[in-house]
């Protein structure tokens, strides 16, 4: 017998208090941070939707492997409970691990990319960009068409456009084309997954030329489960199964842990190329630490070690991306402009659409993500102007950013189903009032990476 509520496949053994406040004084507290969400107190917000990552909870599980956790500074079993846990799942030979994900693009990017190279990605994620731009290296976005469309139902918006792919190869030349990568899922493409059609694809132009592809893997349990939900032939295929099959298809992955491994700190290189890996151990021991710690504790390795297998567990992505979905359902059907069909981790509210009355210059995402502020107390993140704009040095002008979106971003195993019909509500409420949303104009900013320490005013 099949049921239609779908359950958190977990109890609650462990709370953390939620502080509740009132419209006036998140109005009050708002104002206090310059009206930049990232300057709020996270104890002053009541449903936190800015990231999912690090953002998970743990399961009992976890932490008993953090009790467990091996300090020694060389060879501690912990190094290899991880090590198998990753072998086990990815199959690639060598793991380093890392602080976080940005540390294993650093040290990828390092070994592989020089000045004037480009990296081919369907779309890289801004840490994954900025690290490859430091290599003085071009980081080519190839998404494919269908993501354009924020309206339509198809299955794999993630995917790379694999004629441009060629065409990138025609144009800048093998020589200068060192790796390509594919995130999945497509976070800076709204989460939308890529499939292993195109992943095929990919890899076959990646053979032809005789170039490495290599997998931004933060999410590939989510990708996978939506592959064996969407793509067919995959629907009697295991998860762990999809997983394996799309590592198959490259040489190696990158991956923050703080996703789809359920840990709140870590992440890992992983390859098969001996070579590759003796380079990136070099610099792991110069800034992250010794190869069977990397950037970690002993107890860090162990709770990724176990992470890593629930994160696949097919009851809990099962819940997990019905859950997002119906979020994006009954915003969906009440009229609000969201990026459809909803992605792994978040929902992508459209906020062009969302307060047409403002242009890009006059922050709607901003407006959008300050009214859930004050409405309900929930967090979102703006990706817009505030974000990806900048202001012209030159003339002072403010220029607009190449979308206006409003990521609810939903950590793993932390709120239930009451917090996301609340949710729910608060971004009704906010839809109702869109027409009297206020503009905002940014008063301070600095010179680079803006969006996390601007102060902002609303234009009266
Ligand atoms: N790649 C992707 C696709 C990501 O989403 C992130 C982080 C990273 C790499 C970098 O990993 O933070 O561990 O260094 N995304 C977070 C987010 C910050 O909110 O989407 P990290």
């Amino acid at each position: 017998m099949t049921f239609k509520t779908i359950i958190e496949p977990f109890r609650i053994k462990v709370v953390e208090q939620i502080k509740m406040t009132t419209p006036e004084q998140r109005k009050e507290m708002i104002q206090a941070a310059g009206y930049n969400i990232f300057a709020l107190h996270s104890d002053d917000v009541i449903i936190d939707l800015l990231t999912d990552s690090g953002t998970g909870a743990m399961s009992a599980n976890q932490w008993g492997g953090v009790m467990r956790g091996d300090e020694s500074y060389a060879g501690s079993p912990s190094y290899f409970n991880f090590y198998d846990s990753i072998h086990d799942v990815t199959g690639f030979e060598y793991v380093i691990p890392t602080h976080q994900g940005r540390a294993a693009e650093r040290i990828l990017f390092s070994v592989t990319c020089n000045e004037g190279d480009v990296v081919p990605n369907n779309s890289h994620f801004d840490t994954t960009r900025a690290n490859v731009e430091y290599r003085g290296a071009v980081a080519l976005d190839l998404p494919c068409g269908e993501l354009a469309d924020m309206d339509s139902d198809r299955p794999f918006k993630g995917n790379m456009d694999v004629d441009r792919l060629r065409a990138a190869f025609a144009e800048y030349g093998p020589d200068r084309i060192p790796l390509v990568m594919m995130t999945v899922t497509n976070n800076s493409g709204g989460g939308q997954p890529v499939s292993l059609a195109n992943m095929r694809a990919v890899a076959e132009v990646c053979r032809e030329f005789d170039k490495p592809l290599y997998l931004d893997a933060c999410r590939i349990a989510e990708n996978a489960m939506f592959i064996k939900m969407r793509e067919p032939g995959y629907a009697e295929k295991s998860v762990r199964e999809i997983v394996r099959e799309m590592c198959d298809l490259a040489q190696g992955c990158t991956m923050s842990a703080k996703k789809d491994a359920i840990v709140n700190m870590g992440g890992f290189l992983a390859t098969r190329d001996a070579d590759l890996k003796r380079d990136a151990q070099s610099l792991l021991i110069l800034t992250e630490g010794f190869p069977t710690y990397g950037g970690l504790s002993g107890r860090d390795l162990e709770a990724l070690a176990i992470g890593m297998q629930e994160g696949i567990d097919e009851d809990y992505l099962n819940y997990r991306l019905t859950s997002t979905r119906y979020v994006g359902q009954h915003l969906r059907d009440a009229g609000v402009p969201l990026l459809w069909p909803t992605g792994g981790h978040a929902i992508y509210l459209d906020a062009k659409r969302f307060a047409p009355h403002l242009s890009p210059t006059q922050l709607p995402g901003v407006s959008v993500a300050i009214a859930l502020y004050e409405l309900g107390g929930v967090r979102a993140c703006e990706i817009g102007t505030l974000m990806f704009g900048r202001q012209d040095p030159a003339t002072g002008e403010e220029l607009a950013g190449p979308r206006e979106l409003v990521r609810l971003a939903i950590p793993r195993r932390v709120y239930t189903q009451s917090h996301m019909d609340y949710v729910i509500e608060v971004v009704l409420k906010a839809w109702q009032q869109r027409e009297s949303l206020p503009a905002y104009r940014i008063v301070e900013q600095p010179p680079f990476l803006r969006h996390f320490s601007a102060k902002l005013e609303p234009v009266s």
